[in-house]
């Protein structure tokens, strides 16, 4: 891992770029007021309710609620990390990205990442020259049209040609960026061979576009078939997959992915329009790669051979993406046909030329969910008519149900896994569960828009405009930190605000990123304040000076009330001087 960028740096970063212009280089925005406006890119709609306001640096759709600060909307609209929204942001302003600390293992790798995806870019382009021009290219030419591929998809991958012989890559290539690539080996210092020789190239890309590591086939049948980079700094074989920018060139939101097995399935199921298609770098499915892919897609249909090995390979890819299956997304097995071949391409091809592309498409569809291929793989060779069956039945999928995620779909895992086994009980549908805390919260959050409540505002206005803080005097800042509901907030706030009182009202919720305060720090951000004709300043004072007024009422009221028990309790004489004096003191004031 990196070290981690510096707080202070995201905060300038966010207060110097404009989301205006980050979001209309993407979704063009049309000036409405002070807001400028779009058709929401996060829901279908057809008038604009999504607005971005230039002030707040803050956008917010008020058809689906969809809001947040710049950071939010790479990572939401782009599916970018957290870091590379951080990094797109710097990459705009031209500055370099500070890091805290270093491990030392991973000291100066980070910056050195640059020169390695160049040079791996070149290689691709000089691979990719080589199959048009070498002299011995022939033959890689010969083999790509056998399999199939016309010049186009050769070209939209950017397939290339490693020449036979021991030094071919341009000698202007730095020497120790080819190295530190994988692209050459070297056996003693100074001396260097190509890694690739006469293979078929696959440059292998990030999701970005980045030139992260190569996959060589021979064209005949030496072995290793597939000889890929090593692992590297940039390639990662257990969280990249091939395919994935391919597929984002010509899909922005693909309805589903599909994972298949090899690089040649990836590129000739494309060629043949099924263009959401990408492939594990001949490692096994991981969870990461999992979270990868639903970030662009809802369901993943995994594609495997119905042989042993197949089945093998997708019970792995279920156990490892099960974390991930978050509600609302979904997981489909598709085990292809047995045959005698074992080229997988060569079965799909078969399967487009019988059923045409619809029919594998439908395939596709009708692929079985998680949910039916788990119990059936679990119960494939069990007795259910016997205890002794659907007791081994709940040993063995109790705990791999236990690796969801919480949400509506574990819990009905739970329950089919009950009625199966007919062991634990069968929990009621959570649905109604779910149904009514949904109407609750929406009534809530009607009342709420109808009259934010005093602490609300006080809330809203000092996220949206940092500058109030010194409004806040001590007794206020007590009474706001005491509050059961938002007092936690409130500390964490004023904490901020007290070190960074530059911050812009954008660059605030980063600090309560992943944690549970985020959503209503966005909501508050967003929050539309009605002023009753004050200006912000004099309605936040205003507001200010009555919650706190509220508050001492309110702790006048409970501690008269404790007074006024024990003395009844006890008789009047229950109370101690002190006490009796204070009672004075409040029924006076009362
Ligand atoms: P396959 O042997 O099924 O390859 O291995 P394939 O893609 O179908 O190859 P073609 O169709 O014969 O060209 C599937 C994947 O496993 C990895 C590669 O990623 C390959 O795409 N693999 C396979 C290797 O990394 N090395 C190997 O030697 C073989
Ligand atoms: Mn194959």
């Amino acid at each position: 891992m990196a070290g981690r960028i510096p707080r202070e740096f995201i905060d300038n970063l966010i207060a110097r770029v404009d989301i205006v212009d980050i979001i209309d280089a993407r979704v063009p925005l049309k000036q409405a007021g002070k807001n400028y406006q779009a058709r929401c890119p996060f829901h279908n709609e057809k008038t604009p309710s999504f607005s971005v306001n230039r002030e707040k640096q803050f956008y917010h759709c008020f058809g689906c609620g969809a809001s947040g600060n710049v950071i939010s909307f790479l990572m939401d609209y782009e599916r970018q990390t957290f870091v590379e929204a951080v990094e797109t942001l710097a990459e705009t302003l031209g500055v370099d990205i500070p890091r805290e600390s270093y491990s030392s293992e991973n000291r100066g790798q980070e910056s050195n990442l640059l020169p390695l995806y160049q040079v791996q870019e070149q290689a691709a382009e000089f691979y990719a020259r080589q199959l048009r021009e070498h002299p011995d290219a022939g033959k890689a030419r010969d083999y790509l049209q056998n399999r199939g591929l016309n010049d186009e998809i050769i070209s939209h991958f950017q397939i290339g040609y490693a020449p036979p012989g021991w030094r071919n890559l341009p000698t202007t290539l730095p020497a120790d960026q080819l190295l530190a690539s994988g692209l050459t080996i070297s056996k003693e210092a100074g001396n260097f061979y190509d890694r690739f020789r006469d293979r078929i190239m696959f440059p292998i890309r990030d999701r970005r576009g980045r030139v992260i590591g190569f996959g060589g086939r021979v064209m005949g049948d030496e072995t290793p078939k597939y000889l890929n980079s090593p692992e590297t700094p940039t390639f990662k074989k257990h969280k990249e997959v091939y395919g994935l920018y391919e597929l984002l060139a010509t899909r922005k939101k693909p309805e589903r992915i599909i994972v298949v097995e090899g690089y040649m399935d990836v590129i000739a199921l494309f060629q043949h329009g099924i263009d959401y298609v990408v492939a594990t770098l001949g490692t096994a499915t991981s969870s990461d790669h999992a979270e990868l892919l639903f970030r662009y897609a809802p369901e993943i249909v995994f594609c495997f051979d119905g042989d042993n090995a197949g089945r093998k390979a997708a019970w792995k890819a279920l156990e490892a993406s099960l974390p991930a299956l978050k509600d609302g997304r979904s997981m489909r097995f598709l085990m292809l046909p047995e045959a005698e071949d074992p080229d997988t391409l060569a079965r799909f091809l078969d399967l487009i030329h019988e059923e045409g592309k619809e029919g594998l498409e439908r395939r596709f569809s009708f692929a079985k969910n998680l949910s039916d291929y788990f119990f059936i793989h679990l119960a494939e060779n069990l007795d259910l008519g016997s205890i002794e069956g659907r007791s081994t039945l709940h040993q063995k999928a109790s705990p791999i149900i236990g690796k969801l995620p919480a949400g509506v779909f574990r819990d009905m895992m739970q329950a089919r896994l009950s009625q199966l086994s007919g062991h634990g009980k069968v929990p009621p549908p959570s649905r109604n569960k779910n149904h009514r805390s949904a109407v609750q919260s929406v009534q809530r959050a009607t009342s709420e828009r109808a009259k934010p409540s005093m602490l609300r505002i006080i809330l809203a206005l000092l996220i949206q405009n940092p500058d109030f803080f010194p409004l806040i005097d001590a007794e206020a800042r007590q009474e706001l930190e005491r509050d059961e509901k938002a007092g936690e907030l409130a500390a964490k706030l004023f904490s901020i605000l007290k070190e960074r009182p530059e911050i812009h009202c954008g660059g605030i919720p980063e600090h309560f990123r992943g944690e549970a305060e985020y959503g209503l720090v966005l909501k508050l951000s967003v929050l539309e304040i009605p002023l009753s004709g004050l200006d912000a300043r004099s309605e936040f004072s205003a507001t200010l000076e009555k919650f706190v007024a509220q508050q001492k009422t309110m702790l006048v009221a409970q501690r008269l009330e404790w007074l006024e028990k024990k003395a009844e309790r006890i008789g009047f004489v229950g109370l101690d001087e002190a006490e009796r004096e204070e009672y004075r003191r409040l029924t006076r004031r009362k």
